[in-house]
């Protein structure tokens, strides 16, 4: 059934004609996350500009300052942190990761190894969301962790650690980054190998706080010992959060839309070859790079005859985990259709992202076929406007604000206040270069 919850915030989406202008995006939410984490653990102060405006990273922050930093916000928007020099304190209270699954599961990796109990607690979606993966790699290391049936809260006794070499067995950035965080503080060498490269943002952020690590293809190792210092650095626009744009230009043709210092970042752009497939054309301008992050100016500009279709699977589908559900909502309107497959990470994200996409592209009159590791959602479908159910998922509310530009009559997304997770300017910046 199509529940729609009543008590959450409701924004009503008009159809557009049109997407144009440019935006400049508020810092990535995956290098917030390990820019805080590390510079809470770090010895000095690191100065972030553009630091994400999202709850998520927040909660990093607010987690460091509990554990013995200070987080500064200057006029100028300024984070500011000082670190704890590489000794955390043990709060005696929770740690509240909120809805963030990176806040826990990264943080689990730095608190393995420091003296002192602590325990990370979070909303009731991050409550369901599974802490097996890092709690087995993380135990192997000698730390002791304990879940309740496999879940948070996790209860962290600190023990000195000693080097893993640990193979992910589901392709997870936040796995990955737990055990590379454990092994800056471990005796001897961690290795982490990945059979599908994810994202490497911790890789470069080790790296820009000084620690040494080494990189391979297929994962990386660091010695355990090294110490961190503070940097100043400037956060990239989110890739992520562009993603929701970029599906809204492509909608359009004739429409064109420019991105500000956005996140060029290899690892996570591979929903631009995507747009490419789907027929948008691209250009990049102004690429620099920054602690090893790239980035530049892109412009999307729509396919002159409309979206072909994609099918998505396999490696790709890993890479681009957090953008499927924004590209099945805009899969009716292309004329192939979108199939999507071996992503049943998915089904344990903020919300089971699989059944939520289809029951709400249903609720607005599209046909979905559901996999237990994906959705076929056929191309050539006009939906029209409905009651949108978010699920309390950040990434639900905005990818339906996205597909509504192009329904018939206004749709209702309800939980649209799930946006400020990773992107609380979404629905002003959507007014902004929507055209009616
Ligand atoms: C993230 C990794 C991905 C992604 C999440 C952010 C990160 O999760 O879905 O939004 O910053 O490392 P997994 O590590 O669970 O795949």
């Amino acid at each position: 059934m199509h529940d729609v919850s009543l008590s959450s915030q409701i924004r009503v989406i008009a159809p557009a004609r049109g997407i144009g202008g440019s935006v400049q995006l508020p810092g990535d939410k995956s290098i917030s996350h390990r820019y805080a984490l590390l510079a809470a653990l770090a010895s000095g102060t690191t100065r972030l500009t553009n630091f994400s405006t999202g709850a998520d990273p927040w909660s990093s922050l607010r987690c460091g300052e509990a554990l013995g930093a200070t987080v500064v916000k200057t006029d100028d928007g300024t984070v500011e942190v000082t670190g704890t020099g590489g000794l955390f304190h043990a709060p005696g209270t929770p740690l509240d990761c909120g809805n963030s699954g990176s806040t826990m599961r990264m943080l689990a990796g730095l608190l393995a190894a420091q003296s002192g109990t602590f325990t990370l607690v979070g909303d009731a979606s991050l409550s369901r969301r599974p802490m097996e993966r890092v709690r087995k790699p993380l135990n192997a290391m000698g730390a002791e962790i304990t879940l309740t049936d496999s879940h948070a809260p996790v209860a962290i006794a600190g023990r000195p650690l000693r080097a893993i070499d640990y193979t992910t067995p589901v392709p997870s950035a936040q796995v990955k980054t737990a055990v590379l965080f454990a092994g800056l503080q471990a005796a001897g060498t961690t290795k982490l190998r990945e059979s599908i490269r994810t994202r490497d943002h911790s890789e470069l952020a080790l790296q820009a706080f000084g620690a040494e690590v080494d990189r391979t293809l297929d994962g990386a190792s660091i010695r355990g010992g090294q110490s961190l210092s503070g940097i100043d650095a400037t956060v990239p626009g989110d890739l992520s959060s562009a993603a929701f744009f970029l599906c809204a230009t492509l909608l359009f043709p004739g429409s064109s839309l420019i991105f500000d210092q956005l996140s060029m970042n290899p690892t996570r752009a591979a929903l631009l070859d995507v747009c490419t497939a789907l027929g948008g054309r691209l250009g990049v301008l102004n690429l620099d790079e920054q602690h090893g992050e790239l980035v530049g100016t892109v412009q999307m500009h729509a396919p002159e005859y409309g979206m072909r279709g994609a099918k998505i699977a396999g490696a790709l589908s890993a890479q681009i985990i957090d953008e499927l559900p924004v590209l099945a909502a805009i899969a009716p309107y292309t004329r192939d259709g979108i199939t999507i497959r071996d992503a049943s990470e998915l089904r344990v994200k903020e919300s089971d992202r699989i059944a939520l996409v289809a029951s709400n592209l249903r609720a607005m009159g599209a046909t979905v076929e559901e996999f237990e590791d994906g959705l076929a959602v056929a191309g050539g479908q006009q939906l029209h406007g409905a009651q949108i159910d978010a699920g309390g998922d950040h990434r639900i509310a905005m990818a339906f604000a996205i597909a509504a530009l192009r329904a018939s009559g206004d749709t209702e997304i309800h939980g649209a206040e799930s946006a400020a997770i990773s992107f609380p300017e979404f629905f002003t910046l959507l007014d902004a270069v929507a055209q009616r």
